[in-house]
């Protein structure tokens, strides 16, 4: 079952059709959002970010000899800034990379819409906040962005989960906004939702705990719906794929020879309660999407 799809409109408009497959589903498939030449951009823009970065400078978070607290806090502390997160044991014992730093890397964030111009403007669009507009978020904020690599062979896959529960408001108006740089497919790693999925409840919260710890807690034991009633979100170069916060959805590993490079945004809505034991924390303020 392919989940619908649509073509993207010129100005990002949402159609009757398109506000209704949001409501049923939990998700939205526009094909063609963004240019092919826009994908490019920022795919070349990260390239040059990691030419620029050395991996030595966090050896010591990711060597498989590093302790985890290490690696908790270069996590913790990225929310307000770009951070580069290994594949597992991309490291060796002695602190240096097992292959090169571009084919080593699983994700980057998680302000790269803030700090970096070009990942700026690819971030801060009218097109995009007229997306926001129609699904009803009042006062639309870009809360954290990755760039998601999920390299040939190797790339990993992300278990089923809500976007909810790692950025919670009261009402809850967490909104994924994912954005395929190349072709993602169910043979590469693409994404699967579940239809309607976002009208269960919140599962769990990933929040940090009255000691300062960041825990995983369990809210509604409710079983997400079995793998045989995933939708696959096919996703050629360009689409934006709108992702309800409640909406459980996965990526599955990939076993292809092919990369498929994504870039995420989550939005939250300024008019509702930002819960402030969210595991992200920032010095600068969350800004709008225009
Ligand atoms: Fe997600």
């Amino acid at each position: 079952m392919r989940a619908r799809s649509f073509q993207a409109t010129r100005d990002g408009h949402l159609t009757q059709e398109m506000q209704q497959a949001y409501d049923d589903d939990g998700f939205l498939v526009l094909e063609g959002f963004v240019a092919p030449a826009a994908c490019d951009a920022l795919r070349h823009r990260m390239t040059a970010l990691i030419d620029d970065f050395d991996p030595q400078s966090v050896s010591t978070v990711f060597s498989t000899t590093a302790q985890s607290h290490a690696r908790d806090d270069y996590f913790r502390g990225s929310g307000d800034k770009i951070r580069f997160f290994f594949e597992e044991e991309a490291f060796d014992e002695a602190g240096d990379l097992v292959k090169d730093k571009h084919a080593a890397l699983n994700k980057v964030g998680h302000a790269l819409h803030d700090l970096d111009p070009v990942f700026e403007g690819f971030s801060h669009t009218p097109k995009l906040a007229k997306v926001a507009a129609d699904l009803g978020l009042v006062d639309p904020k870009l809360a954290q962005s990755m760039y998601i690599f999920k390299p040939p062979h190797i790339g990993g896959e992300v278990n089923c989960h809500q976007d909810s529960s790692f950025l919670h408001t009261d009402p809850m108006t967490c909104t994924g906004f994912w954005f395929a740089l190349e072709d993602a497919d169910d043979t590469n790693g693409g994404l699967y939702g579940v239809p309607g999925g976002h009208k269960g409840p919140l599962r769990k919260r990933f929040h940090y705990d009255d000691r300062g710890d960041l825990v995983m807690e369990v809210l509604d034991d409710t079983p997400m719906a079995p793998e045989d009633m995933h939708a696959p979100l096919i996703a050629p170069k360009g689409t934006l794929v709108v992702l309800h916060g409640l909406v459980p959805h996965r990526s599955a590993p990939n076993r292809s020879p092919r990369s498929r490079h994504a870039y995420a945004l989550h939005m939250v809505d300024g008019a509702a309660t930002w819960s402030q034991d969210n595991w992200i924390k920032r010095d600068m303020p969350m800004r709008g999407v225009s």
